[in-house]
């Protein structure tokens, strides 16, 4: 198959070049379209067959269930239930923007989408690329991430061309995503209100709106996980390992390249200044420390940049695990699937 590149301004698209993407999603096909978070793979949430393509073309386990993507804020009455007051003054606050809410699905959509879950992920994004496909296909659209499973989710057009290029009928291109990891997963089925993936909406923005919310802690058994969560993630072709402290990034990058290995580091510009401030090769620099949006919006271009490189291991530096640096260390622990060096 291959896969056609519909360019589109993502501040102001073109609605004849949505439209033509809209009537792929009406006909049972795949879109890959940007969001403010990344991009995702999209398919009429209300046709299961077309859904059931999703996880064919990412190679994604059926029982890892999909987020609904909406347009408007009544549209989430059309596919979950369970709106009561909490729900609303998130939708308030916080949509359109990078907020999951997970609630008791209806029945009448088809619960591929969930893998066969009771309830159902909704969101409505924060692009007008997005916003017009889903209006323009006059249905929610069923969207995970728009990469093969477990590589990193893709927050350029280039970055789904990588994955997914002759598996995919179209990509409607529009440019970087904004956020650049996914949005923040709440499950509102239990109380209290549990973070199952951290993302750009923090826990302390969260409580300011609804009170008390718990962070999914992996130890706490009796609380019902995101199935996504137990899949390796985010990962880059050559092994990543958690370094605890600059110096020793900068000690065992000696050490290891001393002993004849191509090294890849993942660090900020402050610890580039202090620790490598000559050229170091395959020394990709995240942001400013003191940046977490901007670590975030550059992790998983910098991650998908060691592919091009000849590197044999990459170390890469923590961040306090607070605040927007709790999604960016969570990516970061799946990337290198736990492993810390030291
Ligand atoms: O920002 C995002 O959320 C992006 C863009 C495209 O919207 N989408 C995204 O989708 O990241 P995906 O499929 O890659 O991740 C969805 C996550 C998975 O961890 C999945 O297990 C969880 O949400 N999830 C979906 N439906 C769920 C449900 N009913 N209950 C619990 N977890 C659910
Ligand atoms: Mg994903």
């Amino acid at each position: 198959m291959e896969t056609k590149i519909f360019k589109v301004n993502p501040e102001n698209p073109e609605q004849n070049i949505i439209n033509e993407a809209a009537e792929y999603i009406k006909n049972g096909e795949l879109v890959a379209f940007p969001t403010e978070t990344v991009y995702g793979l999209g398919a009429d949430a209300f046709n299961p067959a077309a859904v059931l393509k999703i996880f064919a073309a990412k190679g994604r386990p059926q029982d890892n269930p999909l987020i609904v993507h909406i347009a408007r804020h009544e549209d989430i009455y059309r596919v979950a239930a369970g709106v009561d007051l909490r729900v609303q003054k998130l939708m308030e606050k916080f949509w359109p923007g990078p907020l999951t809410l997970v609630l008791p699905r209806r029945e009448e959509l088809p619960g591929v989408v969930s893998a066969g879950l009771p309830t159902v992920a909704v969101r409505l994004p924060d692009h007008p690329v997005a916003v017009m496909l889903i209006e323009a296909a006059q249905t929610p659209i069923a969207a995970p991430s728009a990469n093969r499973s477990g590589r990193p989710s893709p927050t350029s057009p280039e970055h789904v061309l990588d994955d997914l290029s002759g598996i995919i009928p179209v990509i409607l291109a529009g440019g970087n995503c904004r956020v650049g990891v996914e949005s923040t997963v709440l499950d509102l089925t239990v109380t209290p209100p549990v973070i199952l993936r951290p993302g750009g909406i923090t826990p302390e923005m969260l409580e300011e709106v609804i009170g008390e919310v718990r962070y999914f802690n992996a130890k706490d058994v009796d609380v019902p996980r995101a199935p996504g969560m137990k899949y390796p993630h985010y990962a880059p072709r050559a092994p990543v390992y958690l370094v605890k402290t600059p110096e020793e990034i900068w000690k065992r990058a000696q050490e290891l390249g001393a002993a004849g290995k191509n090294v890849g580091l993942l660090i900020s510009k402050e610890t580039k200044e202090q620790y490598f401030p000559n050229y170091t090769p395959n020394l990709l620099v995240l942001g400013s420390k003191t940046d977490p949006s901007e670590l975030l919006r550059n992790l998983y271009k910098k991650l998908r940049e060691f592919d091009q490189r000849d590197v044999e291991l990459i170390l890469a530096e923590v961040y306090p695990e607070e605040g927007l640096y709790l999604a960016l260390m969570n990516r970061l622990k799946k990337a290198a699937a736990g492993r810390y060096l030291s």
